[in-house]
């Protein structure tokens, strides 16, 4: 972030790495609404940069002297939501903190709140915030006293609003109140010609982070990430590489052996055989020393991220078919840093 001059919007978008047509215009299209006031809807696949896109739009506008508050709403839990956007006084309900709480929406004031997966909040939280969207005010639980808050809301989702909106799982009169401007963050499978940029830019990153020397990839690998679907998007690639980086000697070139098996297969290369199927993987866990619990950390992580997968990145779909809580699955992702 480059800051010329106090009061001036100097912000550059130059950290969110992307030099496709679609990024240029996602880009120009957040400094130009940066500066102004209305709700941002910004949808795309989970891990294609939402929330660094949120963070940017607050950078790069005249409240980034203010908060930027993050509420996730796919990780607390639907009888906490309440509180937790709106705050309680002293006494409202029993086991609350003395002396009450404020809200992440007045926490926010004068700044910007994120409100993440926000598809997720329930259908009379749906209400809650609409009502706050028209008035501007909150009342915290057990308060009678409205309280003005001046935030701007971006909020963002991986799920089709419009189509939760058709199936009534999503309020129309909220939909449109968000969606005064839509980002569309596009999966990096079409804009492909970033990886090459981001492979690099992560590189960097890691080489910082690890103290290491590594001074790229190798032409089979570049040529698997150039042909993989990515369907964790950016957050894959990121993980992928940090992944590397544990496996790899100092100074040295990524190899195809560095990366997860199952990225192999679409590099037109062999497999080598101790990374087919499980027993080869359990195999060589063992050679690493690994224990029973990190061998079985391993399949987890494995088991939620084809669960991710299958549910298109809709972490509530993703937690029916794991059969936990969405809570649960988010200490999970946490855990594994899959977030
Ligand atoms: N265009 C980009 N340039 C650099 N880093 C990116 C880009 N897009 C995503 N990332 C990184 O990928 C990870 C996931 O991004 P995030 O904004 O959390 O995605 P989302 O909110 O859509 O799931 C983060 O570490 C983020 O910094
Ligand atoms: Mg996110």
């Amino acid at each position: 972030m480059r800051f010329h001059s106090p009061g001036v919007a100097h912000f550059t978008t130059d950290h969110i790495i992307g030099l496709s047509p679609q990024m240029l215009d996602l880009k120009e299209t957040l400094l130009k609404i940066a500066p102004r006031n209305s709700n941002v809807l910004i949808t795309g696949e989970s891990g294609t940069g939402k929330e660094l896109f949120a963070r940017a739009l607050h950078a790069a506008s005249l409240r980034r002297a203010g908060p930027f508050v993050k509420i996730n709403c796919a990780a607390i839990p639907d009888t906490l939501v309440e509180s937790e956007l709106f705050g309680y006084e002293e006494g409202a309900f029993t086991g609350c903190r003395k002396g009450g709480q404020p809200g992440k929406l007045e926490l926010a004031h004068q700044g910007t709140v994120f409100l993440d997966e926000v598809a997720e909040l329930s259908w009379p939280m749906q209400a809650k915030l609409l009502r706050f969207l028209q008035e501007r005010e909150i009342q915290k639980l057990g308060s009678r006293r409205s309280i003005y808050v001046d935030v701007r809301v971006v909020a963002a989702t991986n799920v089709n609003l419009e189509q939760m909106v058709k199936y009534k799982k999503f309020r129309e009169d909220l939909f449109y109140r968000l969606n005064v401007i839509n980002l569309h963050i596009p999966p990096l499978r079409e804009r492909k010609e970033d990886i090459p940029l981001l492979v690099e830019a992560f590189i960097q990153k890691f080489n910082l982070s690890f103290k290491a020397r590594v001074s790229g990839v190798a032409p089979e690998v570049m040529n698997a990430f150039m042909q993989y679907s990515w369907p964790g998007n950016v957050r894959e690639l990121e993980n992928c590489l940090e992944r590397a980086f544990n496996l790899i000697d100092d100074n040295k070139v990524i190899q195809l052996h560095h990366l997860p098996a199952h990225l192999y297969s679409f590099s037109g290369e062999k497999q080598p055989l101790r990374d087919t199927g499980l027993p080869g993987q359990v195999a060589q866990a063992f050679r690493q020393g690994k224990t029973l619990v990190e061998i079985l950390e391993q399949v987890e992580k494995y088991i939620i991220l084809q669960a991710l997968v299958e549910s298109k990145g809709n972490r509530a779909r993703a937690a029916r078919l794991l059969g936990i809580s969405r809570p649960g699955l988010y200490k999970k992702l946490v855990k594994y840093n899959l977030m």
